[in-house]
């Protein structure tokens, strides 16, 4: 495998003056980038899910308050630090669930309060680039230590996209996976397909194909059934290996809906499940998972499939995007800052300290 491959893949890219986004609705048909040039639009490429995925819409958001100043500055250099105010709560709004979005805005108005240059644009500008690079250097990072994790070469199971898709590059649990495997010790991923955006089949997958690694897509249904049956194979899936959206003080753990049931899944059959995601997504003002706020979707996306309506006319639908898995379902959280093994709030709250 080319293990530089994944750079070739960027969902995330600043160019004259303006944000490029992959279109990711369109993958893996189309390879295809839109061009931001004001802050609503971010906001509104959020939402709609050009961009997703928690590391990569921090991202987004960062380089958006960029073209947000951009604009602010030229129209009023004395008042563009309260003007630039609604615009911070724009993108807030644009989806709930990941906190790497609040953590991203939070850091730019910390950094704005004090700006007092004479160019506040290349200041910010400098720290969103930034930004976007401690998320690749800790992806690597992660990668290393995940890959610790898995003793013997088996094969892992994954849901939805946590791959550089998701992130600034390389990924969370995809770059877990793509270090493993590089090191032998995967032999095959399974995917979910992730309904109802099917980020699994078109994303996960597509990034697996890119990279050489031998990947089978399943419905989200047949997890079980593979699970069991794949323990007398010479590939028995050791490892699910997932993201994370927001992950609360005492280890509880938002991500993809269906995740949750994965971790039942493990712990039913006595293998491992391994939460990967960088600091920036641990949200200490959060006790417990319960508190996590829980994107509710347009029941569109469950009625139909695509543009395609396909359920029986009359019927309602709900269409949660996220869950929660408890703590004790957890066997390791890693991040950049290292592994956190069956966590607890004692044991976040120390990981949490070494963070600047
Ligand atoms: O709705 P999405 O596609 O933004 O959901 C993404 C996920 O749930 C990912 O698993 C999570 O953000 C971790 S990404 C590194």
């Amino acid at each position: 495998m080319n293990t530089k491959a994944y750079d070739s893949i960027k969902p995330i890219i600043w160019k004259n003056d303006a944000l490029e986004l992959l279109d990711q609705r369109l993958l893996p048909a189309e390879h295809t980038y839109i061009t931001l040039t004001d802050v609503k639009s971010v906001a509104q490429a959020i939402t709609d899910m050009v961009v997703r995925g928690a590391p990569a819409i921090g991202i987004t958001a960062a380089y958006g308050i960029v073209i947000a100043a951009k604009q602010r500055f030229s129209e009023s250099p004395d008042n563009w630090k309260q003007a630039i105010e609604t615009d911070l709560e724009i993108l807030a709004r644009s989806r709930p669930t990941a906190v790497n979005l609040f953590w991203a805005i939070d850091l730019m108005r910390e950094l704005i309060k004090d700006l007092a240059v004479e160019d506040p644009i290349a200041t910010l500008l400098t720290v969103a680039r930034q930004i976007h690079e401690d998320d690749i250097a800790a992806n690597v990072k992660m990668g290393e230590l995940g890959a610790q994790l898995i003793t013997e070469p088996c094969a892992v199971l994954t849901h939805c996209n946590a791959g550089a898709l998701a992130t600034g590059g390389y990924g969370t649990a995809l770059g877990v996976i793509r270090s493993a495997f590089a090191q032998n010790k995967i032999r095959h991923v399974y995917a979910d397909e992730t309904r109802p955006w099917l980020q699994g089949a078109r994303l996960t997958a597509w990034e697996m194909v890119h990279d050489d690694i031998p990947v089978s897509l399943l419905v989200e249904g047949a997890a079980a059934h593979m699970i069991k049956t794949s323990q007398n194979t010479e590939n028995p899936i050791r490892w699910i290996i997932v993201g994370s959206d927001r992950i609360a003080a005492n280890g509880d753990v938002a991500n993809k809906i269906g995740t949750y049931a994965l971790a039942v899944l493990a712990r039913h059959h006595d293998i491992k499940f391994m939460v990967v995601a960088p600091t920036t997504t641990i949200d200490m003002n959060i006790a417990g998972g319960d508190d996590i706020p829980i994107e509710q979707r347009s029941t569109k996306e469950v009625l139909g499939f695509g543009s395609l309506e396909v359920a029986a006319k009359g019927a309602k639908a709900i269409n949660p995007a996220f869950d929660v898995t408890p703590a004790e379902l957890v066997d390791a959280i890693v991040t950049e800052k290292g592994v956190v093994f069956n966590p607890d709030l004692a044991k976040m709250k120390a990981l949490m300290t070494n963070v600047g």
